[in-house]
């Protein structure tokens, strides 16, 4: 049948209709336009007023939009480890609100003892569903801070010593939460690695210990997680802050490795409105009228790129071509992810999450010594077991920092071991006290922590109880408190605070099947090393602590994390301690601070001094064992275009199934250049069931092999002799094998 006359001409009509609506629909809100099209036709349209406007902060935590033009704030939320409560617009204090509690996952050192990029992967597809769901634009995190020293208050907010399995877990990380279309903002760039005056400190270090373990992880953040945001350090370098840094922001990050994100300033840490300008800062916050950081309430209007900035503008002091490019990058990352198009809402709270947390944090335990075999603790032989120490009880999502966090819930060590072995079965004692505080800008955890008993009747306590038990599990360590492992402040020694090795020692005089949980996002010494049958690094593990720490005593869980940095035997032993420097005086002077260790941090240190650690990188144990056969190399002789790849077998020798973390590290057996001994250039954690053998491959190419030459500023590889070892940690070495480059 022919269309009727009238049909046509009503469809002419309306498709001409259509037509002309799509035509003017602005390019900007169409989401089918390539991202630059959008930014162009967006910035096109706007004033210089309201770019400047997009380059500050409005609230403690948004940017402005352009509410003209539809176009929306920038919310960004804190941080690595969860979804921050929503603050008072002006204010750190909470706003109250009783929709903003997340799951708390583990802390980044406990991700990076996982050894495993799927579970960063994993890790970041979780929290940035919660960030989504919280409507963030920007994921404050990760962050990627090479941990130089134990004593950094921020290290449980970092992963590793090593700059590449920083990388290597960066990477996923970084993909897997900008799939939810939320951006991930890496920090700190650069060189922030420890917290006393952080904002005064110059950092001097070689361009070769800056290429080398400093930056790489954000490197690979930026080339290979494509981030979308970078956040400035505090500190300085080359007498300049990092938040505003030429050589730092201009020539390297958005230079040398074409980074098309946006800065963002940490809170407070722009101090001028000229370097902001000059030296790549595009997004400001956190800034209090003075230009310091402490102030609990800001003016955004007298921010260096707020006010100041359009007066130089209009003043013709500063042209609009850095406006331009730094309203271009928030705009990129407004289409990126708000504006995206892509319908995505994320979840909260949701099974899967807590299950993503406690199979990290499942991971990411390491159990660092299992004398006897006293674990795993057999729970249907329904053992009595008393618990000390007040990590058992204290909720431990709250302090720390920027990355306190309101939970919807955490379940504590002691009520994961009460879950897991029967309540009947086990008691407490809290052995000693160590911080009482119960709240962080407003956030309650509803405990009551306060114990008025002296040390000795403590101790008295819990060795009179722990005389009648099978065992005593002393669930001690750090906590988020200044001077421990928290923000703002750096740790005095490596000691354990609180007469904890007191306690531990007095029990051991009665009971000797004591199993130490070190609750610490740093390394700790332990005195009584040699008593302890067991030990087990349990980190900051968040909502599912109880649950994760109970898996791996009762040996639902095989432990498989390995140490992301070592542990000293004493602060010596640390390369930034004997020749580094470290200023422990507070200066409100710029304080330079030289990083003579050079490109001797963590393990590299330790094994060019031969030093032996209390614990080594890399190092970890199983319920099971396992053996390695002898490596083997396909070719003796690489190309510098070319590639080798080294094989070894590996043997689940025990009668768990379980995983090994092989390690393989590069050694330059003669360069023109110190070297240090070894360096990890790969790793991969295989899951074995008994009996089970599994070859394990690596193939590396010429990168592995090159260092960064200061003079000809560029990475090279030399010519000559090299041996990869396979290794089961930094120390527990299990074959080598030679090879060269010609
Ligand atoms: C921290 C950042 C954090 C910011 C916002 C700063 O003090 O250094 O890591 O993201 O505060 O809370």
């Amino acid at each position: 049948m022919k269309p009727h006359l009238l049909t046509l001409l009503v469809t002419a009509a309306l498709t001409g209709a259509t037509a002309q609506m799509r035509a003017q629909t602005p390019i900007y809100l169409d989401v089918n336009q390539p991202i630059e099209k959008r930014v162009d036709d967006a910035l096109s349209r706007m004033t210089t007023e309201e770019k400047v406007a997009l380059l500050h902060a409005q609230s403690k935590f948004s940017s402005a939009g352009v509410k003209r033009l539809g176009i929306p704030e920038v919310w960004c939320s804190d941080g690595p480890m969860g979804i921050r409560d929503e603050v008072k617009w002006d204010e750190w204090e909470q706003a109250g609100w009783t929709s903003d509690s997340c799951v708390a996952f583990p802390s980044l050192t406990c991700l990076a003892a996982t050894w495993n990029p799927d579970m960063a992967a994993l890790y970041g597809k979780s929290i940035g569903e919660e960030a989504l769901y919280r409507r963030k634009t920007v994921l404050l995190g990760p962050g990627v801070n090479i941990c130089r020293t134990p004593l950094n208050g921020r290290t449980f907010e970092y992963m590793s010593e090593d700059p590449f399995l920083n990388s290597k877990l960066v990477v996923p990380y970084v993909k897997s939460v900008q799939q939810n279309g939320v951006a991930a903002c890496v920090k700190h760039f650069a060189l922030n690695n420890f917290e006393i005056n952080r904002s005064s400190a110059n950092v001097i270090v070689s361009d070769r210990a800056l290429r080398e373990i400093y930056l790489p992880a954000f490197h690979a953040a930026v080339t290979e997680g494509g981030a979308w945001a970078i956040m400035g350090s505090y500190n300085l370098y080359q007498k300049q802050h990092c938040c505003h840094n030429k050589t730092l922001l201009c020539d390297i990050l958005k230079g040398e490795w074409k980074f098309d994100g946006v800065v963002i300033s940490d809170w407070g840490g722009c101090h001028s409105t000229d370097e902001a300008v000059h030296n790549g800062l595009d997004l400001e916050f956190g800034t209090w009228t003075g230009g310091t950081t402490w102030g609990r309430s800001n003016s955004y209007e007298n921010y260096f790129l707020a006010r100041p900035y359009l007066e130089g503008i209009k003043s013709g002091k500063y042209t609009t071509a850095e406006l331009d490019d730094k309203a271009r990058r928030v705009l990129r990352l407004i289409f990126r992810t708000t504006m995206s198009g892509q319908a995505k809402w994320g979840s909260l709270c949701s099974d899967e999450h807590y299950a993503a947390a406690r199979q990290i944090a499942g991971e990411g335990i390491v159990l660092l010594k299992n004398d006897r075999s006293i674990l795993p603790i057999d729970a249907s032989k329904k053992p009595k077991i008393l618990v000390v120490g007040e990590n058992a009880i204290k909720m431990m999502t709250i302090g720390g920092g920027s990355t306190s966090l309101k939970v919807q819930r955490e379940l504590s060590p002691l009520d994961g071991l009460k879950n897991r072995f029967g309540a009947d079965n086990v008691t407490y004692a809290r052995g000693y006290v160590g911080d009482t505080v119960t709240s962080f800008d407003g956030i309650e955890t509803g405990q009551k922590l306060a114990d008025h008993r002296s040390a000795q009747e403590l101790t008295d306590e819990a060795v009179q109880m722990a005389k009648n038990v099978d065992f005593v599990i002393f669930v001690g360590g750090m906590n988020k408190s200044g001077g421990q492992d928290c923000e703002g402040t750096d740790r005095k020694s490596l000691e354990l605070p609180y007469n904890q090795n007191n306690v531990v020692s007095e029990i051991l005089k009665v009971n000797q099947n004591l199993i130490f949980v070190n609750i610490a996002g740093s390394p700790v010494t332990m005195p009584w090393l040699g008593q302890v049958p067991a030990v087990l690094q349990a980190w900051y593990i968040g909502s599912e602590a109880g649950n994760a720490i109970a898996d791996v005593l009762a040996g639902d869980v095989n432990p498989s994390g390995r140490l992301p940095f070592s542990f000293p035997a004493k602060l010596e032993d640390v390369g930034a301690h004997a020749v580094g420097e470290y200023v422990n005086k507070p200066s409100f002077k710029v304080v330079d601070v030289e990083y003579k260790e050079d490109i001797l941090v963590g393990y590299r240190w330790l094994d060019t001094k031969k030093i032996k650690p209390l614990f080594a990188f890399g190092y970890g144990l199983s319920y099971t064992t396992f053996s390695y056969g002898k490596p083997s190399i396909d070719k003796t002789t690489m190309t510098a275009d070319g590639s080798v790849t080294v094989k070894v077998d590996v043997t689940n020798t025990g009668k768990r199934a379980g995983a090994e973390v092989v390690q393989l590290y590069i050694a330059d057996l003669k360069s023109s250049l110190p070297r240090p001994v070894k360096e990890l250039k790969g790793f991969k954690k295989v899951q074995l069931n008994p009996g089970e053998t599994k070859t394990v491959e690596f193939t590396i190419d010429s990168s592995a092999l090159s260092f960064y030459n200061d003079t000809k500023k560029l990475w090279e590889a030399e010519p000559g002799a090299f041996e990869a070892i396979i290794g089961a940690s930094a120390t527990d070495i299990k074959g080598k094998v030679k090879f060269e480059l010609k």
